[in-house]
Formats: C-alpha cells, sequence, structure tokens
C-alpha cells in the first residue's frame, strides 16, 4: 500500500500528530499517521471498519499512550493524558455515546464544564456551599450551549429518556462546555435519519464558524464530502490519500479500497427505488386481480381475506 505522508501545515495549525503509531500486540492498529488539523478548518476523517479512526483519536486525545510518534496542539506537545489534553483544548465525542444516563441534559453539560471552572467536578455534582457565583456562571453558559444546540427547552429532561439524536447532539454540546479549540466527533451521526443528519452538518459549520476547528470521522460520505474542507482516508491503519473531497472522492485508490463507486448522490438509491417501484407495481396487480373473486370465492371471502392480509402483515 502507498501511504501519503503529506500533510497541510500553516503557521495556524492546531493539531499536528505526526508519526503516530499504535500496536496491540502484533496487531498494528495505526501505522505512522500525520495529520494536520488548522485553524478553521473542518477536516474528515474516513476508512473502513476496523481501519483505526477511533483508535487514532483515542491517541490523540491521551486515551491510549502512542505506541510512536507525537501529537501537538497549537505548538505544544501533549502528554498522553485525557483530563490534560482537555485542559489544553482538545474535546471529543464518542462513537458509542457515553453520558450520565441518569443526570439531567443541564447537568451533563455541567459536567463537561468542569475542566473550565475552579470549582471542579465534584462541586459541580453536589453542588458544595461556597460556590454559588461560578456555578451560576457555569449553569448560564451551559445554558447558552443548550440553545446552541437546540436543547435548552429539554434541560430538565433525563439524558437517557433523550431520543437517540439529542443524545448525540448533548455529547457535542458537553464536549463544547470545555471551550475547546479542536473538536474531535467519532461518527456524530450514526443512527440519526436523513433530516436529523443535514440539522447536525449546520450545526458543525456553526461550531467552524465560531472559531473551533473540526476533526470527524464519519461513514455518510454525502454528509462528510459537503462538510470538510479536507478528507483523509486511512485504511488498515495507514493513511492512504489526503485532500480536498473532489481528490478523494476520485482518486482510484480510495475507490477500490472503501468507496467502491465514486460517490454520486445516496448510493445505491436508484436500485433501491427500481425495485421499490416493481414490488408496488406487483403488489398492485396481486390486488387488482383479487378484488374480482369468483362466484366460489366469494362464498369463502372473510375467511380467506384475512389470511392473506396476515401473510402480508409479516413481509
Ligand atoms: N484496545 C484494543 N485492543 C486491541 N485491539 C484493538 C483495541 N482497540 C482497537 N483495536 C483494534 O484496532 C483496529 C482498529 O479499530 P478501530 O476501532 O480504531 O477502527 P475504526 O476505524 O474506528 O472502525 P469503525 O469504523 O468500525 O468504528 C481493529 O482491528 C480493532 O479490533
Ligand atoms: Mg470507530
Amino acid at each position: 500500500m502507498t501511504t501519503m505522508t503529506t500533510t497541510t501545515k500553516t503557521a495556524t495549525t492546531v493539531l499536528d500528530a505526526s508519526g503516530v503509531t499504535m500496536r496491540f500486540g502484533g496487531l498494528t492498529a495505526v501505522r505512522n499517521v500525520d495529520l494536520t488539523v488548522n485553524a478553521g478548518e473542518i477536516v474528515g476523517l474516513i476508512g473502513p471498519n476496523g481501519a483505526g479512526k477511533t483508535t487514532f483519536f483515542n491517541c490523540l486525545t491521551g486515551l491510549y499512550v502512542p505506541t510512536e510518534g507525537k501529537v501537538s496542539y497549537k505548538g505544544t506537545v501533549l502528554p498522553p493524558k485525557p483530563h490534560l489534553v482537555t485542559q489544553a483544548g482538545i474535546a471529543r465525542t464518542f462513537q458509542n455515546i457515553r453520558l450520565f444516563a441518569n443526570m439531567t441534559v443541564l447537568e451533563n453539560v455541567l459536567v463537561g464544564r468542569h475542566t473550565r471552572t475552579k470549582e471542579g467536578l465534584w462541586s459541580a455534582l453536589l453542588r458544595l456551599p461556597g460556590f454559588t457565583k461560578a456555578e451560576n456562571a457555569s449553569r448560564e453558559r451551559a445554558m447558552e450551549l443548550l440553545e446552541f444546540i437546540g436543547l435548552h427547552t429539554k434541560a430538565d429532561h433525563l439524558a437517557r429518556n433523550l431520543p437517540y439524536g439529542d443524545q448525540r447532539k448533548l455529547e457535542i454540546a458537553r464536549a463544547l462546555a470545555s471551550d475547546p479549540g479542536l473538536l474531535l466527533l467519532d461518527e456524530p451521526t450514526a443512527g440519526m435519519n436523513p433530516q436529523e443528519t443535514r440539522v447536525t452538518e449546520e450545526l458543525i459549520f456553526a461550531i467552524r464558524d465560531q472559531g473551533i476547528a473540526v476533526l470527524v470521522i464519519e461513514h455518510d460520505m454525502r454528509f462528510i464530502f459537503n462538510l470538510c474542507d479536507r478528507v483523509a482516508v486511512l485504511v488498515q491503519g495507514e493513511k492512504l490519500v489526503e485532500g480536498t473531497s473532489d481528490v478523494v472522492q476520485s482518486d482510484e485508490r480510495v475507490v477500490a479500497a472503501y468507496l467502491g463507486t465514486p460517490f454520486e448522490g445516496a448510493p445505491g438509491a436508484e436500485e433501491v427505488a427500481e425495485v421499490e417501484a416493481a414490488e408496488a407495481e406487483a403488489h398492485a396487480e396481486a390486488e387488482a386481480t383479487e378484488a374480482e373473486p369468483t362466484e366460489a370465492e366469494a362464498a369463502t371471502d372473510d375467511d380467506t381475506s384475512t389470511t392473506r392480509t396476515e401473510e402480508e402483515d409479516t413481509r
């Protein structure tokens, strides 16, 4: 596999990961990956299942200590400790949602805020006396964030009662509560319907417009290619290609290793529509035939029509 290690470094580089390698025993999940994210950019990270995308995020955020390589944020090498990475200015969401299910929406955001307040995590959770002023400021900021992502009317709801799409949005609000300069999103639209996905796309543009750089993992190619200034493709732990959406979409190696066919609209949508139309036609024809029963059939019509409906229901 030809590995392309070109990165686009500028004076405003926010994230600079160089030579990041992560081995688990005999398995090299991430191999010598270089990636930069510059101020004002939305960068995509794509690749097949098991390509090493989440592992790479874990290396960036200190959850894993990379076997080799280093990660810098705004020119300073980051220690591989999650709380220090958050304090430095990198926030993330998780592929598998990690909210405090039995806390309210607002409390979840307040937890995300604790790295930026003197009173710390426990006073945020327990509301210890003596911290009222700081707590009020935190609440105000948390409510602002909830309004920004459109969950302010649900501030008192328990996180576990939110619809799936709202839980993903709440994760983003919690990440934003730490006032990051870089936001890492691991499959932010997984499980969302197309409308929720479009709303999330707008949300990410709005986050970028607030001066927060974004690095996003997604399998939804329409979403990625609409959103990103640059896209990097990981395959079997290695960066195969990096470039603008146009460059990546038309790269033969990416098509062969991941995309399958050049992206245009929803993949397979035409075929699905054709099959559905044919099925609907066949169904209509069958119904038309059944609507004209013979005299013998008409005599026992009630029973047979019930059976037919049940069969149709289980398809
Ligand atoms: N803690 C771990 N210990 C051992 N192997 C791991 C660990 N974490 C990840 N892996 C392995 O590393 C490889 C990359 O996994 P990773 O989750 O990073 O892929 P991914 O690109 O995020 O895939 P997906 O698109 O399915 O989320 C896989 O083979 C996975 O089994
Ligand atoms: Mg993953």
